[in-house]
């Protein structure tokens, strides 16, 4: 069977395309820029654009699974999931798993009124965003200064996202499931600061702010974690630099029992435990160093 991958050139997509690789299966990798998609050798890349219907049939001609993306650019769901899933049908797609986010667009209700055999991954905080979110700053000064230190959550390792994906799309046993992906334990900030420097050897530091410090520093310094900003409002001008503020706090400043609570979903689909925090940090070391 030929897989389709859509979004492959991205995080998650890069790791699923990986583990299909090594099930055997033959890949073929959808990304609007072939000359930069540097994908692993044996990959089958086409140009193709999701938000242009025009773009797609080459892409799914002669295809029996795709993983699929439910956005487009800046993380605006896809308007034009029925027409995705017609194609997919059309070309002679059954089996299908469905990236979701935050938003759920048009093609999550189109995928499961339909006639394919689906599978939802639903990751919860991935732990790139670690990276994303403090590389900077650890590189530049090693110290953390961030409200709710102790918030909760069951960050995952962005492979066992793409291990599920590549399990659900070449085995049986997966159709009409939802999977909530999370990684093995319940961690917090402080304690990722931790696991961080031991994996660097540097004296990281987590300091904890007051809600309203954190306002005062991130409203006048312009400092503040942007990736779940950026993958909740994009680069919308219509939303302010305070009103992201104050979602940001309200978020780390509530209980979130899906995002933490370890559901064991890599588990039991890949038969192997999920990747720990500190696996990830070992891997991306580097990125947290001057
Ligand atoms: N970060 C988190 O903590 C987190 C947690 C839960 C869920 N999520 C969800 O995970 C998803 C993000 O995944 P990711 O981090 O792997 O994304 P990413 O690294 O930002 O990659 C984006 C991918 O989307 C493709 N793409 C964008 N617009 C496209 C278009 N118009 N047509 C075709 N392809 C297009 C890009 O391909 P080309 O540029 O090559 O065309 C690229 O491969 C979002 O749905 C987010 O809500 C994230």
């Amino acid at each position: 069977m030929t897989v389709l991958v859509t979004g492959a050139t991205g995080t998650v997509g890069r790791h699923v395309v990986r583990h299909l690789l090594r099930a055997g299966e033959k890949v073929r990798a959808l990304t609007r820029d072939p000359a930069k998609a540097d994908l692993p050798e044996g990959v089958e890349v086409v140009a193709g654009d999701l938000t242009d219907m025009g773009t797609l049939a080459q892409a799914f001609d002669g295809v029996t699974a795709a993983h699929l993306i439910n956005f487009a650019s800046d993380y605006k769901p896809l308007r034009n999931g029925p027409e995705i899933v017609d194609l997919a049908l059309r070309a002679g797609v059954r089996k299908v798993t469905v990236l979701g986010g935050w938003q759920e667009g048009t093609l999550e209700p189109a995928v499961r009124s339909s006639a394919l055999e689906w599978t939802h991954l639903r990751p919860i905080e991935f732990m790139g965003n670690t990276l994303a979110d403090w590389g900077e700053r650890l590189r530049a000064d090693g110290v953390i200064r961030e409200p709710y230190g102790d918030r909760k959550g069951a960050t995952v390792h962005e492979s066992d996202i793409g291990a599920v994906a590549a399990v659900a799309l070449a085995e049986d046993g997966h159709a009409g499931e939802t999977y909530t992906i999370t990684g093995p334990e319940v961690l917090t900030p402080r304690d990722k600061i931790r696991i961080l420097a031991g994996a660097t050897g540097r004296d990281l530091r987590f300091e904890e702010l007051s809600p309203d410090e954190t306002r005062k520093q991130w409203v006048e310094e312009g400092r503040l974690p942007e990736m779940l900003l950026f993958k909740v409002f994009g680069d919308d001008p219509q939303i302010g630099h305070r009103e992201r503020v104050e979602f940001l706090l309200q978020v780390y400043g509530s209980d979130h029992e899906i995002g933490s609570t370890v559901t064991g979903v890599v588990e039991k689909v890949t038969g192997r435990p999920a990747r720990t925090f500190a696996e990830w940090a070992a891997e991306h070391a580097d990125g947290f160093r001057p």
